[in-house]
């Protein structure tokens, strides 16, 4: 694995942003898969930037990692959301295609196999990741077993709770979610696991440092041949 410590996360965005910008520029049809969460914020940041002064995204395909059950792409805390207010709309140019999973599909296994199938007719080029506090990546959460494809996850307790701060009642944050799984993370091409601030330290080097365990899905990334890991001094504490 490629270990990069920045001394803050702005310069570690310029540098993830570089990296898909290497991509966007090397293909005919880049797939870039997508991530949501603070620690993204200052990649798109610096991906907004280099779209600003030229960097052509108008043939770029996006696959976001995940979204939450029972939010439509109107609700201010959904994934979409998200992805629109940090990155589509200030991109102020469209991309070929966007894709994220449709939390309120009525038929939700069936959109679980029409994002598996988007994956597939999508390589992933490169992949965007943030980690949790519990490891987990995407909604990919520590369990006995992992699942292969997109699947709806029943999120833990502890993943409630840290993302209850995004909502304004912590009764409000949804039970489940719909999440690539994690063959079709480590089917990118490329990967970059992002990471900062000291509470990521100790899920850092379990990650990175610790063998194998499904109840650290993040330590799978072990098993993939280009990663890159894009940290601050806080998060790579213990390395
Ligand atoms: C969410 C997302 C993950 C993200 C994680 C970390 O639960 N599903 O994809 O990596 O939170 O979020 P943050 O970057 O805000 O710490």
């Amino acid at each position: 694995m490629n270990i990069r410590v920045f001394r803050t996360p702005s310069d570690a965005g310029i540098y993830a942003a570089s990296m898909v910008e290497r991509v966007i520029t090397s293909s005919e049809r880049p797939v870039i898969g997508l991530a949501t969460g603070e620690t993204v914020l200052p990649v798109y940041d610096a991906l907004v930037n280099l779209v600003r002064c030229g960097l052509d995204v108008s043939h770029v395909t996006t696959l976001n990692l995940d979204e939450y059950v029972g939010l439509s792409p109107n609700h201010p805390q959904s994934y979409h959301w998200f992805m629109r207010e940090h990155l589509f709309s200030r991109i102020g140019t469209p991309m070929q295609a966007t894709h994220l999973p449709n939390g309120v599909a009525p038929d939700l296994e069936a959109e679980c196999e029409r994002y598996n199938d988007l994956i597939r007719n999508h390589p992933i080029d490169i992949q965007l990741l943030g980690i949790g506090v519990n490891g987990h990546i995407g909604f990919n959460e520590p369990s006995h077993t992992l699942i292969t494809g997109t699947h709806v996850v029943n999120l833990t307790p502890e993943t409630i709770n840290m993302n209850a701060r995004f909502f304004s009642r912590k009764d409000d944050v949804p039970r489940q979610a719909i999440t690539m799984g994690i063959q079709s993370i480590l089917q990118a091409k490329q990967i970059m696991l992002l990471a900062f601030g000291e509470h990521k330290a100790d899920i850092i080097y379990e990650a990175l440092k610790d063998g194998i365990r499904t109840d650290v899905p993040a330590s799978m990334l072990q098993l993939h041949k280009d990663v890159t890991v894009i940290l601050d001094s806080h998060s790579a504490a213990r390395l």
